[in-house]
């Protein structure tokens, strides 16, 4: 089948009037494959670059040229200031989203003027679209399923290889295509990256909190066959909720809490902008951890609940460690991890950081929950 495909496309593009094409590549398996598959067809007319919005890993950018040297050439362009300008202070979930998706096609369509191009390659795959047009979420790289008309909003046409495939069958294709492993299985990285596991206001404070804890998850959590493990970071601002408190009182001596900042999840096929739980205290047995979602989630307005690991009386964040599996994106389980494992990991958090107030698991799966929190 992936052989056809290839051909198929190669045939298709080779066919299109493309002068030049731009591909942004993010370092994931869906923007690389559907670069490589256009650079079969029009060769060195297809240019990649690696845009630096500011939101990245530590070494985010580097990594990406490194690991793709062989395969596919690609100019690092550093845009973090621009996407800072507009974007910090911002703590909406879905204005956060907006902002971004503006500001990236605005730097992308100044570089294919520069360029002199005429297309843009996008990795888009069928869950993007669909959740997007669905209302669940607005994700960063949809624009003409959802009514946005690229040509002229931003000067290109779009080319989207992959936008009927889901993820199994990008990485098939990938391999097919030669792309290295270590982009196939890499896990998902949002594009609005780590702005919106910065969670709430968008500040450089936090956006420094999350870099770091997300290197100390990334690096404990790698190779153990989980499809998406990463941190994100709020204020440790709660207020404690009889009500939810006494909804668990049968899972041991629990208080529940909740933050004031909010976090995305899904409810029926909709998007909903629901409350954060907290849970801390004792549990009867480590497993009845995974059952809180099943007391909290289902109460209207909950779409993430975590379980508190470790706490000191000082530090102004939260970080919760997200840990998933999941087969195609639209629904998730929650890793089973070890208790101590996890205590394990949340006090190295707090060690390397005293901004870090507490450290936290989230035992929500998607749904009701989404896999991000914005
Ligand atoms: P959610 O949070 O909706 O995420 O359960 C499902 C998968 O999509 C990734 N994700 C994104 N990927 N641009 C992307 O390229 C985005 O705007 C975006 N939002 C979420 C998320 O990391 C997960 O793998």
């Amino acid at each position: 089948m992936e052989t056809s495909l290839i051909n198929r496309v190669v045939e298709e593009v080779r066919s299109l009037p493309i002068r030049c094409a731009l591909a942004a590549i993010s370092g994931g398996v869906d923007s690389t494959t559907a670069a490589v598959l256009v650079r079969r067809a029009i060769g060195d007319r297809l240019r990649a670059v690696f845009i630096d919005t500011g939101f990245m890993r530590l070494g985010e950018p580097a990594n990406v040229k490194e690991l793709l040297s062989d395969i596919l050439p690609i100019e690092v362009i550093n845009a973090g200031d621009r996407f800072y300008r507009e974007m910090l202070g911002l703590g909406d979930a879905e204005e956060k989203r907006i902002r971004f998706r503006e500001v990236f096609y605005t730097v992308l369509s100044e570089i294919v003027r520069n360029y002199g191009c005429d297309w843009l390659v996008q990795g888009t795959i069928a869950p993007d679209w669909i959740e997007t047009r669905g209302g669940i979420k607005t994700q960063h790289n949809v624009l003409e399923q959802i009514g946005i008309d690229a040509a002229s909003k931003y000067g290109f046409k779009l080319l989207e290889p992959l936008r009927e495939l889901y993820k199994d069958q990008v990485r098939e294709l990938a391999r097919q295509l030669g792309v290295p492993d270590a982009i196939i299985n890499r896990q998902p990285f949002p594009g609005p990256g780590l702005s919106i596991r910065a969670v709430g206001e968008l500040t450089l404070e936090k956006l420094d909190v999350v870099r770091r804890a997300t290197k100390i998850i990334e690096e404990r959590l790698e190779g153990m066959g989980l499809s998406q493990w990463f941190a994100a970071v709020w204020e440790y601002e709660v207020s404690p909720n009889g009500d939810l408190s006494r909804v668990i009182s049968g899972l041991g001596r629990l208080s529940a809490y909740l933050f004031r900042v909010r976090a995305t999840g899904v409810k029926g096929d909709s998007r909903a902008y629901g409350n954060v739980v907290l849970v801390s205290g004792e549990l009867g047995n480590w497993d009845s951890v995974y059952e809180l979602y099943r007391y909290l989630g289902t109460i209207r307005e909950v779409t993430h609940v975590v379980y508190e690991l470790i706490s000191r009386g000082v530090g102004r964040y939260f970080v919760s460690i997200r840990a998933v599996s999941t087969e195609d994106f639209m629904t998730a389980d929650v890793a089973r991890l070890p208790r101590e494992l996890l205590m394990d990991i949340a006090q190295e958090i707090m060690n390397n950081d005293d901004r870090v107030a507490a450290v936290g698991y989230d035992v929500t799966p998607k749904p009701p929950a989404t896999i991000e929190y914005e």
